[in-house]
């Protein structure tokens, strides 16, 4: 077991006394929120047996499938890292939900506006929810087999967490590591063999559409209402949370169990970068892009986050801009 972790942090509460509807759309979400909680212990179907294989995802989600190396590998050990990939994707989305949850219940307390403070509210909830219901998965059908939380998982939740102001929490949670969340979710949700596994993350992919529906709906108001500074600060805090969220998102310790050698597993990388550079073939790449420039890149610079003077640190990422 790994010791609790602590961050310090301050920020100011705002206390209201005013809760009438202010914001029609805002309370539309809250409302949604309330009528679609559901229950991790009674609503996924637990019992459900395993698959004859023990296989939990397709194994085309698994980056080396094809390479020369898998088809070295044998059908035990195909299973073996079939699992594995799965309990190290699920372990930082684990983490990212816990992180969530944090963040949140900071939000309930920063943001003005009940409405806001409502949502915000629910969002607790929701993420509490996928925390437990990620970790009864990852115990009843993974043998409880988790990773470590990564790096710069860890530096992304560390700054979201120390942050006062609720807007670059928005940014960095609710638009980017959610939507990068979405995205895995939806690939799972899609590739999945397991069914309690399609379950779960069906599940909680109905809850992530009302987050990131907060930001879309709380962040144009204040970049309208932000001094030149305020703007650049913001684009900055966009591009440092893509940066923590799409790089070093590699299942290293997931290879190492499965006893790969320093230079095989510089083998994996390669075969990585190749497949992901050189066509769309490669379901991981093709599900995320979808995703990426389908959702996230578009509501990022719909709301005016990723501009010209961000361009070169966003083409390091392969994200290029969109016409809005
Ligand atoms: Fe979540
Ligand atoms: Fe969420």
């Amino acid at each position: 077991m790994t010791a609790p972790r602590t961050i310090d942090s301050s920020f100011t509460t705002t206390f209201e006394y005013d809760y009438a509807a202010a914001e029609p759309d805002l309370r539309r979400l809250y409302e949604n929120a309330k009528r679609d909680q559901w229950n991790a212990s009674r609503d996924i179907p637990w019992a459900t047996a395993q698959t004859s294989d023990g296989r939990v995802l397709a194994d085309e989600l698994i980056d080396i499938y094809g390479s020369p190396l898998w088809e070295k590998l044998s059908e035990q050990d195909r299973v073996f890292l079939n699992r594995r990939i799965a309990s190290w994707r699920l372990s930082v989305l684990m983490y990212g939900e816990q992180g969530a949850m944090l963040a949140c219940s900071q939000m309930v307390d920063i943001v003005s506006g009940t409405d806001q403070k409502f949502f915000q509210a629910t969002q607790v909830m929701d993420e509490a929810r996928h925390n437990e219901v990620l970790d009864r998965y990852i115990a009843e059908r993974l043998d409880g087999v988790t990773y470590p939380m990564p790096v710069n998982e860890r530096d992304l939740f560390d700054s979201i967490l120390s942050e006062s102001r609720w807007y670059l929490k928005t940014i960095a949670l609710q638009l980017v590591a959610e939507t990068f969340a979405v995205s895995l979710f939806r690939m799972m949700a899609e590739a999945s063999r397991d069914p309690v596994l399609g379950e779960v993350c069906r599940r909680v992919l109905g809850d992530e559409a009302r987050h990131m529906g907060f930001g879309m709906l709380s962040l144009p108001d204040v970049l309208k209402n932000a001094s030149e500074q305020e703007r650049r600060e913001m684009e900055d805090y966009t591009v440092f949370s893509l940066e923590k969220t799409l790089l070093g998102f590699f299942p290293l310790e997931a290879y190492q169990d499965l006893g790969l050698s320093p230079a095989q597993i510089d083998e994996v990388k390669a075969y990585r970068r190749q497949t992901a550079a050189s066509n769309d073939y490669a379901p991981f790449r093709k599900y995320f892009k979808r995703d990426m420039h389908g959702s996230m890149v578009q509501n990022l610079a719909r709301i005016g986050l990723l501009t010209e003077r961000v361009r070169p640190r966003l083409e390091r990422l392969g994200i290029n801009l969109p016409q809005v």
